[in-house]
């Protein structure tokens, strides 16, 4: 007999089945809820609740976990590279040789923008943020390459994954450049993937650009560090446009306009931006946590804190460990590190914090690295969008070709005027 939970509701009982995941995780199915009791559940922020099965991502907030498909991150890191992540949590398996060569030769087929879609930079101020220019490309996109729009044809919806992965990189370069005024780069196919986007990003016309083999590598390890995270906001928003059937270039393009967000993935530029004003201001830690523990003043620390993780955030440690290495093989030297470490120090030794499992997220050390790198900080989450793609079309694809899926449509209780006549003006 499977496990079930009561509910006793106006005196009756009522039973809903306890479902488990391969990760002993439990959850109580309750979607005969309304149908059996009339009532519904109410969980803001969906703290408690879970909105799908997925076999992507496995998290584990207390024990600081995060596995892709079953592979540690930390192993990911040390050994794959970016673009075969991608091929992993799109497709479950790691590639083989003959695999993975047919799927990067495939992307490379596709990095070119239609010359019609780069005259779309031309009518964006070069103040825009890249972001703004990313959210409207992806959907851009389903109007340019409408003979993949069809969600529920597997060989269209390929061609459309592979599209994306193939043109985020041109899309994101070319943003950058028109914001620097410089002539945009062509992809070149002599490249693998992150060396293309780098010569994209920071080639100019009157020098050969020299790639770096370190800083490829960085890249590499922050771009799979961000590639999935089961369903924060950016995913679920993917997904719950993806359940109307609307096309895959569209969902994504929801998903990087949740991303842009200070509290998910804008908090990368947030963090810089934070540590910058602490640097302009004397170097004065304790006065910025003493204002994110005041809850009169609306100042967070960015970069602290998790949803799901109340221990270290794994990637928050594999970034701090790289952090001083990344610094000293590109010979920087950033005094923002060290402010970031002693607001780290502080805040972890703060009760206000310890108590509140407010530990550093992803955000917190990724802008420092991106910055030695050469990146400004409004391409932050630029580059946190490059990295999450695949995982946004992994999540899509599970979503879209599960028997189970049903449009999103959340129940809501009302709390607004109850029936009242029409009153003509003149009497108001
Ligand atoms: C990402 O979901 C994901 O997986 C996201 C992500 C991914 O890979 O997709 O991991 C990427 O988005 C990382 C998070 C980046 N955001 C930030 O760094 C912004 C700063 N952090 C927060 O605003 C906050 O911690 C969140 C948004 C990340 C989480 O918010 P929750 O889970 O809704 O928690 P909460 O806001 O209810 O906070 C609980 C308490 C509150 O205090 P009390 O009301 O209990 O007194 O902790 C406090 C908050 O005020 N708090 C903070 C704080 N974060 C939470 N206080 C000061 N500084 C902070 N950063």
């Amino acid at each position: 007999m499977s496990e079930v939970a009561k509910l006793i509701l106006d005196g009756k009982t009522y039973e809903f089945p306890i479902i488990e995941g391969t990760e002993n995780e439990k959850a109580i199915d309750i979607s005969a809820l309304r149908n059996q009791t009339g009532y519904i559940t109410m969980d803001n922020g969906f703290l408690s609740t879970g909105s799908t099965k997925s076999s992507i991502t496995y998290l584990d907030g207390q024990k600081g976990i995060l596995r892709y498909r079953g592979y540690n991150l930390e192993d990911l890191c040390e050994n794959s590279t970016f673009l075969e992540v991608a091929y992993l949590l799109i497709n479950g398996e790691l590639p083989k040789q003959d695999e993975f060569d047919a799927f990067s030769t495939r992307i490379s087929r596709h990095t070119l923008l239609n010359e019609d879609f780069r005259k779309y930079y031309d009518v964006w101020p070069k103040t825009a943020h890249p972001m703004g220019l990313m959210s409207s490309a992806l959907t851009g996109m389903s109007s340019f390459y409408r003979s993949s729009l069809d969600p529920h044809d597997p060989a269209q919806v390929e061609k459309s994954m592979i599209r994306i992965l193939a043109k985020v990189p041109t899309l994101a370069s070319y943003a950058y450049k028109k914001f620097k005024g410089q002539p945009f780069v062509y992809p070149q196919n002599k490249y693998n993937y992150v060396e293309n986007f780098l010569n994209m990003m920071f080639s100019l016309p009157m020098e050969e650009y020299q790639i770096d083999q370190d800083v490829v590598d960085v890249l590499n390890k922050l771009l799979i560090i961000h590639a999935d995270h089961e369903q924060n906001c950016s995913t679920s928003t993917g997904r719950f446009i993806g359940s109307s059937h609307a096309n895959l270039f569209t969902s994504i393009s929801g998903s990087i306009s949740a991303l842009w967000g200070p509290l998910h993935g804008g908090a990368n530029q947030s963090v810089l931006e934070m540590l910058e004003a602490i640097h302009r201001d004397g170097g004065d830690v304790s006065k910025y946590v003493k204002k994110a523990k005041d809850k009169s003043d609306p100042f967070r620390l960015m970069g602290f804190g998790h949803r799901v993780y109340k221990s270290f955030d794994p990637r928050a440690k594999i970034l701090k460990n790289s952090c001083d290495k990344i610094l000293k093989k590109l010979n920087v030297h950033d005094p923002l590190l060290d402010i970031a470490k002693k607001l780290e120090k502080i805040a972890l030794e703060d009760e206000y914090f310890v108590e509140r499992n407010l530990y550093p997220n992803v955000d917190f050390y990724s802008g420092i690295i991106y910055k030695a790198l050469g990146f400004p900080v409004n391409m932050f989450t630029v580059l946190f969008t490059m990295g999450r793609a695949p995982g946004w079309i992994a999540h899509w694809k599970e979503m879209i070709e599960s028997p189970e899926t049903k449009i999103c449509r959340p129940r809501q209780v009302y709390t607004g005027a109850t029936e009242r006549k029409y009153i003509n003006i003149n009497k108001r």
